[in-house]
């Protein structure tokens, strides 16, 4: 009988995945934390495990892709109150590693209504993705 055994906790990158592969020899990966704000992390283990390489950072588009997904969801699920507030403890995780974003993720988690986050993403669609 096979019986899968999977390996957890505090997985955040795709050389500790590896050593948890190679050490463990675990059938599987379960991934949480890293997950949240980053849901990058699972191709970018699977690419590595399978490579050896790393695939480059997310661009700003796919951020806000998938941030404004995100808003879209929460806002559905939860209603806009509770989902914007919710929302807030995720931008800082979207956005990580962002030169000079500091001032947009204040405004990002201050404002309370959709219009007004929606006005803050095009600001930074003006500011990264317009040439
Ligand atoms: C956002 C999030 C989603 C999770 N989803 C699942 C899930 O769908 N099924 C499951 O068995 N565990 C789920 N877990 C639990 C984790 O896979 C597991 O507990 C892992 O040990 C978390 O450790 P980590 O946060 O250190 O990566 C989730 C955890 C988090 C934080």
């Amino acid at each position: 009988m096979f019986i899968p055994v999977f390996g957890n906790g505090d997985i955040k990158t795709p050389e500790k995945a590896k050593l948890y592969k190679e050490t463990y020899g675990v059938d599987g990966i379960m991934i949480g934390r890293a997950s949240i704000g980053y849901p990058w992390i699972f191709n970018e283990i699977k690419h590595y495990l399978k490579t050896g390489e790393h695939l480059p950072a997310p661009t700003m588009q796919e951020r806000l892709d998938a941030v404004k997904q995100h808003i879209d969801f929460a806002v559905k699920w939860k209603g806009e109150l509770v989902g914007l507030l919710e929302m807030r403890s995720h931008y800082g995780n979207y956005f990580k590693g962002t030169a000079n974003f500091r001032d947009y993720r204040s405004q990002l988690v201050r404002k309370g209504t959709l219009e007004e986050i929606n006005e803050v993403l095009y600001n930074i669609e003006q500011e990264f993705l317009v040439q």
